[in-house]
């Protein structure tokens, strides 16, 4: 194998670390720590298990989680009503509903319920807005996306002026990491290519990438042969192919396969994420990354300065600066030195 394993687990547990100890300060001099309430509707099991993972990481760094589960009978009135108490409830800095809804709900009404300043999937409107926008503008990149993002960066991967070709435009993938590529910052800074079902020469294109995204949702579509020798390949897809007896449980589990052949494609470049245990892990880490942030700015004040240049930023608990771990990736909240005459 010639390529550098990108491992999410490794690098998971690398800002898991960070947040924890972030949390930890915050607890013991400001008495606070991060809220994050999931809300499940109904009982199914792929939900069930991505909801227990969320609150486990949860725990495990000290937030405060409240597990919301409803029965598949709850109303959109209801939901709607629950979203709105948790808006208003000022120990939770995240709010997340757990997709997909049942049928009887509609999904677009409730995401766009929930405070966009508590939005820490960042499926918001507003959201996808900021996101668009780029720079200080950004509050809640989404989770994958912006874990995908933290690979690329942590493994020294230079982004500046590199052509990225993504395939897929799923709104959850495809759209934000492509929008994120181009935004000028750190881990971006990119030429980037969008290709999808109706693109004429997907090989083409692939083949021109320094750093290839695929989210497509097709086991083993991209092929060695499209792959430049030494490109950074970051394989989003996570396709059930089979199932097979853990070694480990002795229960049936399922068999995962990538949207790239991994075995060939890891001989040429020169970067790659594994499936599992690449991009994967990364999606709930930036949830918890997000919620913490969220709880700083629900504890910051912006001077009326903030439109100018010259941004100064107030704390209500005068730490004095984000630390830059929490806002490392992209390029967010620019903070500046508190001026004297500052509030
Ligand atoms: N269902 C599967 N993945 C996700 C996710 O990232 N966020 C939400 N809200 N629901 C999901």
């Amino acid at each position: 194998m010639s390529a550098k394993l990108i491992k999410g687990t490794e690098i998971r547990e690398q800002i898991l670390a960070e947040i924890a100890g972030e949390v930890s300060q915050l607890k013991e001099k400001h008495g606070v720590v991060p809220g994050l309430v999931t809300i499940l509707v109904g009982q199914n099991p792929a939900s069930i298990s991505y909801v227990t993972l969320k609150i486990q990481t949860a725990e495990r760094l000290g937030f405060k989680e409240v597990q919301d589960n409803q029965p598949d009978t709850l109303s959109e009135k209801d939901l709607l009503a629950l979203i709105d108490k948790y808006n208003k409830d000022d120990s939770i800095h995240g709010i997340l509903v757990q997709l997909p809804l049942p049928k009887h709900v509609d999904e677009k009404k409730v995401l766009n319920a929930i405070d966009p300043d508590k939005d820490v999937d960042g499926f918001h409107p507003v959201n996808v807005g900021r996101l668009m926008i780029g720079g200080a503008e950004v509050k809640f990149p989404p989770c994958t996306p912006a874990g995908i993002q933290e690979l690329i960066v942590r493994s020294g991967v230079e982004t500046n002026g590199a052509e990225v070709v993504v395939v897929g435009r799923s709104n959850i993938v495809g759209k934000p990491i492509a929008n994120m590529m181009f935004q000028k910052g750190r881990g971006a800074n990119s030429t980037v290519t969008v290709v999808h079902t109706a693109t004429k020469d997907l090989a083409a294109h692939c083949k021109r990438a320094d750093i290839l995204i695929v989210a497509a949702g097709v086991p083993d579509l991209v092929k060695p042969e499209w792959i430049k020798p030494g490109a950074c390949v970051i394989d989003v897809g996570v396709n059930r192919v089979g199932e097979k007896i853990s070694k480990k449980t002795g229960k049936k589990i399922a068999i995962l396969k990538g949207d790239v052949d991994f075995d060939a494609a890891k001989e040429i470049a020169g970067f790659i994420t594994p499936v599992p245990g690449g991009v994967g892990p990364m999606t709930i880490t930036m949830l918890m990354k997000n919620t913490l942030k969220s709880l700083y700015a629900s504890q910051l004040a912006v001077t009326p300065e903030s439109v100018s240049c010259h941004r100064t930023i107030r704390f209500f608990w005068s730490v004095g600066t984000i630390p830059s771990s929490i806002l490392s990736g992209v390029g967010e909240v620019e903070l500046l030195p508190r001026r004297k005459d500052s509030p």
